[in-house]
């Protein structure tokens, strides 16, 4: 074992939604950490700027189709992940969707999407790679929640059961696999500027909204997630499992302001 617990040489990360925003950032952090990767999109072509970036840093990365929606899209994609590489060590199940709509307005198909996407395809992703990974006893499982997965917020209620669900599931994921040397914790980002937040953050009167409540006073940046998932990928999280580690600058604690404004 190396002495450097953060050093994942040697290792490999299977990263889902890799074809833009958050699946990007936990790609590069685990890279560039030592890791070679396998990247997936529904459609694998729109990965191969990216294939580029990350084998110019000297790392190994497969491309893969993935559909989370679709079972043996995920059985396909193990398949070919574990022909691909001798062993899979990481894996980040960050495939996602959000429907933003007041609740009275969710349509049965807007539900089914998201749970379908978010919670039930996680579950079989980790699966499908967990049976790769429990015959060599060894595996780290994380699943991306959300700051939603542990408070509620307007218009988001199908995204918000779902990352609690995804909170839940990795407890029990956690119970069922860490016995076996897998362990399985929830990486949970509070609001970063990607697609999936581009309605809000082109709203400055939100993102000024967001800003006051969050205790270190500024939106998520790019990096500010490489060193949890690096954490939580590595030697040094090897007794930490079911648990969610919030990376949000604190808005999950819910602290409001309770002093009076200063007024000229
Ligand atoms: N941005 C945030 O602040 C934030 C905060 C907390 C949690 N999250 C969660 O973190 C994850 C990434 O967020 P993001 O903001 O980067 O979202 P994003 O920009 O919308 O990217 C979503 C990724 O998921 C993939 N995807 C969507 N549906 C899929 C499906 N059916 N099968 C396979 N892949 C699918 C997309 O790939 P293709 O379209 O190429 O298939 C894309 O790479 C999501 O799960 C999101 O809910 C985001």
């Amino acid at each position: 074992m190396s002495e450097n617990f953060f050093d994942l040489t040697g290792q490999v990360a299977v990263v889902t939604g890799a074809s833009r925003g958050l699946g990007q950032y936990f790609a590069r952090a685990l890279a560039r950490a030592g890791a070679d990767l396998v990247l997936t999109s529904r459609d694998a072509n729109a990965l191969t700027p990216f294939v580029k970036e990350i084998e110019a840093l000297g790392r190994r990365a497969v491309p893969l189709a993935l559909d989370v929606r679709d079972h043996d899209s995920i059985q396909r994609m193990a398949e070919q992940a574990s022909a691909a590489y001798e062993q899979l060590h990481i894996l980040v199940n960050n495939a996602g969707c959000n429907v933003r709509k007041p609740a009275l307005d969710i349509t049965w198909d807007d539900w089914n999407l998201v749970l379908d996407t978010n919670l039930r395809g996680s579950f079989f992703v980790a699966q499908a790679i967990a049976r790769q990974m429990l015959p060599h006893g060894y595996g780290r499982i994380i699943n991306i929640g959300s700051v939603t997965s542990v408070m509620g917020y307007a218009g988001l209620a199908p995204y918000t059961a779902s990352r609690g669900g995804i909170r839940q599931l990795t407890m029990s994921l956690a119970a069922d696999w860490g016995g076996q040397g897998v362990t399985v914790n929830c990486l949970a980002p509070g609001w970063f500027r990607t697609e999936q937040n581009k309605v809000l953050y082109e709203d400055a009167g939100w993102v000024d909204y967001l800003v006051e409540r969050i205790p270190v006073r500024r939106p998520g940046a790019p990096n500010d997630l490489d060193g949890a998932v690096v954490f939580l990928a590595s030697e040094a999280s090897r007794y930490v499992t079911g648990q969610t580690l919030l990376i949000d600058g604190g808005i999950s604690t819910g602290a409001l302001r309770a002093t009076v404004s200063k007024r000229s």
